[in-house]
């Protein structure tokens, strides 16, 4: 039987993993853990815990027998580059603090799957943008993605010296509606939904033309789980997969919201998340990931813009005449 613990369960993956995890491996096997003092999206078990105490850590997988370990407790690339030492110690020490005890456990007979998040900001501006490959450059300029790339190394590292099985995916820029937009670079087409829904112009922090791979939250919680259940000698990979879902820019998103929403507009005013934004591949090549585990994204854009736009929630009065306006 699996037991699950999922740490920063109150982030954007976090809030959404729990409640898959949930309805495939029922709720009580699922502990939801964060550094705050209660769940916020009512899980049923749920544990407070600073990712970087590994004594508390080691104590809550021993106390539960935890089988699996998803650690997300993460600062994204804008936050990051707010409070470089808070993030790369923050990114580096979780990820160590899990690694060492899933090798610590796995020596005492007591194995522990991991899934850590690594991103295409271990990408940088020497990568090639177009089709971005599995192996290539690899030049991060922010915090939050040399911690990723450093991440990814760790990863293999402890897969090829201690066995540890632990598994990774680069994510897009994820979108979902369930939490707020978390200081991320890709979180404009998010916060984007946010206004559309309140009837204001959105003021967007990346240029017109801006194009970067994207994926829509149901299709990465399902590349998610996926790999998580495919048997260990199918993968070979354990830095982290490119996996793919969409490609667009500002311009392209704002046009389809448009089209649900005819009032909406659009204006640009870049700030230092362009230079971010412009370092990052456009799209990727997921060519392992498909052959590996039989990865494929679902969902286009269209499917997305409209999704999003019945989710969000923002004020129902505003949304209320709004739609009636339109
Ligand atoms: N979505 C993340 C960010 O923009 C990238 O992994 O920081």
């Amino acid at each position: 039987m699996e037991r699950i613990l999922v740490i920063g369960a109150n982030g954007q993956i976090g809030s959404e993993l729990v409640e898959a995890l949930a309805t495939q491996y029922g709720e009580g096997n699922i502990i939801a853990a964060d550094i705050s003092p209660r769940s916020l999206y009512g899980a049923k078990v749920y544990e407070v815990i600073d990712v970087l105490d590994p004594v508390r850590l080691a104590a809550v997988v021993q106390h539960y027998k935890i089988t699996q370990v998803y650690q997300l407790a993460a600062l994204l690339s804008a936050t990051g580059e707010q409070a470089p030492l808070k993030a790369w110690t923050l990114n580096m020490d979780g990820l160590l603090n899990i690694l060492e005890l899933a090798r610590l456990r796995g020596e005492a007979g007591k194995p522990l799957k991991i899934f850590w998040p690594s991103s295409i900001a271990a990408f940088g501006p020497n990568t090639p943008a177009q089709n971005t490959p599995q192996f290539t450059v690899m030049d991060p300029t922010t915090i939050y993605g040399i911690s990723k790339l450093a991440g990814e190394r760790l990863c293999e590292y402890y897969f090829q010296k201690y066995g540890v099985d632990v598994r990774s995916i680069r994510y897009p820029g994820i979108i979902s509606y369930k939490s707020p937009p978390g200081g991320g670079t890709t979180d404009y087409a998010i916060a984007i939904f946010h206004a559309a829904l309140r009837g204001e112009s959105y003021s967007c922090f990346l240029k017109a033309e801006t194009t970067l791979p994207m994926i829509y939250m149901p299709d990465a919680i399902r590349a998610t789980i996926a790999l998580m259940a495919t048997p260990a000698a199918q993968l070979s990979i354990r830095s982290s997969y490119n996996v793919a879902g969409l490609s667009f820019n500002p311009r392209e998103l704002a046009q389809a919201i448009a089209q649900k929403l005819p009032e909406f507009s659009i204006h640009y005013a870049p700030d230092s998340r362009q230079e971010i934004a412009a370092s990052w591949p456009q799209s990727l090549d997921d060519t392992v990931a498909r052959k590996d585990w039989n990865w494929k994204a679902e969902i286009d854009l269209q499917q997305l813009v409209k999704d999003m736009l019945k989710n969000v929630q923002v004020d129902k009065t505003e949304v209320a005449t709004l739609n009636a306006a339109a």
